[in-house]
């Protein structure tokens, strides 16, 4: 007797506003969320805003190095403080000019002293969790939540095996991709590899050999999908490499649920993905490309453009296809090619990110 078949999630997890709603107060709220790299804001000042969801929230190095971040909103009658990047070593809201320290501290405001039983040290920004991972910034809107380490186990480690020249790293070039999609067609486009050989010809045939690519839940458990492969042989990469640097030849990465992936390319060149979430149909994706310091590096700006034109570019048309393909009132949701053998044609990691998705939204 056969298991029975693994299906597909129903097509509502990616079209019904009601699910929308209940991620974006849910699994989106209690997971770490990509802030910024650290080489962003290198200085005492130094800001970043960005949207977790559906709320703006700033990061803000301070005096002592530390990096801290807020909600975006002023105490007083919630206008925003703060936008885009930027240095502001004071934090001065824009409507009627209370001032705040780098740690959110309330500093002053024009006519508050003459306040009966105003303290200025009853106010202070809403802060929000904030973890360095590797020089990568994470928040979670969750006080309560575990730390990186228990939800990836091990990973730190990891990349730092395969990425010896993380700490230096900085980044040298974003790409940023709107997708008409849910997000969470464009992550499980991205956590399998089934669709690689006929979708991704300049990737399976000049940067990685399909044949050895695997994409399985971490064996250290967490919430970790890991891509493994080996890359092209040389003669048919599109990039030098060098073999005598350990785990030059391998290409690796790290998802982190639910949507950060560390991604490691042969000649230990990293770069990451991030994704922001804007609707129930929209989302951006974010590539990121770093080099030591931050410094111009040819080879590396040759590989953000050619993963822009092909993988990405083959992607987005992938991902905005299956959205529509998600509101026919035609689509009931197939089997997952599982294969008891694993490897580039199954879709074991599909299973796992399903299982997470239900779990996020049914309890
Ligand atoms: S809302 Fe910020 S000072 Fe009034
Ligand atoms: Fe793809």
């Amino acid at each position: 007797m056969n298991a029975p078949l693994t299906r597909s999630l129903d097509a509502r997890y990616y079209t019904d506003p009601a699910i929308y709603a209940n991620e974006m107060d849910g699994v989106l709220t209690r997971t770490w969320q990509f802030a910024c790299h650290e080489g962003q804001i290198p200085n005492f000042g130094d800001y970043h805003c960005f949207e977790v969801a559906g709320q703006n929230l700033f990061a803000i190095r301070g005096k002592d190095g530390q990096v801290r971040t807020f909600y975006n909103v002023c105490q007083h009658r919630a206008h925003e403080l703060l936008e885009g990047d930027g240095n502001a070593r004071l934090v001065v809201c824009p409507y009627h000019q209370w001032t705040y320290e780098v740690t959110g501290k309330l500093r002053g405001g024009p006519n508050i002293r003459n306040v009966p039983g105003f303290d200025v040290s009853d106010v202070c920004l809403t802060e929000v969790r904030t973890e360095d991972f590797l020089g990568y910034l994470f928040v979670n809107l969750d006080d309560d939540a575990a730390p990186m380490d228990e939800w990836f186990p091990n990973v730190r480690a990891e990349i730092a095996e395969y990425v010896p020249q993380i700490a230096q790293l900085a980044p040298l070039e974003w790409v940023e991709i709107p997708e008409s999609c849910n997000w969470k067609c464009s992550v499980e486009n991205y956590s399998e590899c089934y669709h690689c050989p006929t979708n991704h010809q300049t990737f399976a045939q000049g940067v990685i050999k399909p044949e050895t690519y695997d994409i399985q839940p971490d064996a250290n458990g967490g919430y970790v999908l890991r891509h493994v492969t080996e890359c092209q042989s040389l003669d048919k990469m599109t990039y030098p490499i060098d073999l005598s640097v350990p785990h030059a030849g391998d290409y690796q990465s790290w998802f982190l649920w639910p949507m950060f992936s560390f991604q490691c390319y042969p000649g230990n060149v990293l770069n990451t993905y991030h994704w922001r979430v804007h609707s129930v149909d929209r989302c951006t994706v974010w590539r990121g490309w770093y080099s030591v310091d931050g410094a111009e590096d040819e080879v590396i700006r040759q590989l953000a453009v050619q993963d822009r034109e092909t993988t990405v570019e083959e992607d987005i048309h992938l991902v905005e296809s299956v959205q529509r393909g998600l509101r026919s009132k035609g689509y009931r949701p197939g089997p997952l090619v599982l294969d008891p053998a694993n490897g580039v044609m199954s879709e074991h990691s599909i299973a796992r990110l399903h299982q997470w998705m239900r779990d996020a939204v049914d309890g």
